[in-house]
């Protein structure tokens, strides 16, 4: 690779979150409260050429091998994202993220009268369908922009 072809270093052990759906990436951070503050190195490549989609976005974390079970809650945001575990400069691990039968804590139920985002100590759940996510609470289906319900 050449440098003008390098948008993002490699790190030399951490995890790389590689084809991620292009303006997702800092949706991935937020999803995983990830934000910079406890002094973590974090690269992100946004709209980045890629074989096999025509852009995406890339998460790399230096110093943290995230665990598959925490990576797989990214397949709603994320279906096609590939988690690498690097270590010493090279891949030691590749696997695609897996949908997970259900989620919770992580996103936000948007029915302003669900029991989850009232004032009780009710962590979401919400059960992954095919094409979205129901309130295991109140049954609301969210299918587009799931994304927004991040709770951050
Ligand atoms: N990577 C990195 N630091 C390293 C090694 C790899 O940041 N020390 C990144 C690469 O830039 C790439 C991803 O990890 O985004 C996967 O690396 P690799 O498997 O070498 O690349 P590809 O073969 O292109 O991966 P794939 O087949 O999954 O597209
Ligand atoms: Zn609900």
């Amino acid at each position: 690779m050449t440098d003008k072809e390098l948008r993002v270093s490699k790190i030399r052990s951490g995890t790389v979150i590689d084809h991620v759906r292009a303006g997702q990436a800092l949706n991935v951070l937020s999803m995983l409260g990830i934000d910079g503050s406890s002094g973590e190195e974090i690269s992100v490549g946004m709209n980045v050429p890629s074989d096999a989609l025509a852009r995406k976005d890339v998460v790399k974390v230096e110093g943290r091998e995230l665990s598959q079970d925490e990576l797989d809650v990214l397949s709603v945001i994320a279906p096609d994202a590939t988690v690498n575990i690097v270590r010493d400069y090279d891949v030691v691990e590749k696997n695609r993220v897996e949908r997970p039968d259900r989620v919770t804590g992580v996103l936000a139920c948007p029915n302003r009268n669900c029991i989850t985002t009232a004032d009780e100590p009710v962590e979401s759940a919400f059960a992954v369908l095919r094409d979205g996510v129901r309130c295991e609470y109140c049954e609301t289906i969210v299918r587009e922009d799931i994304a927004s319900l991040i709770d951050g």
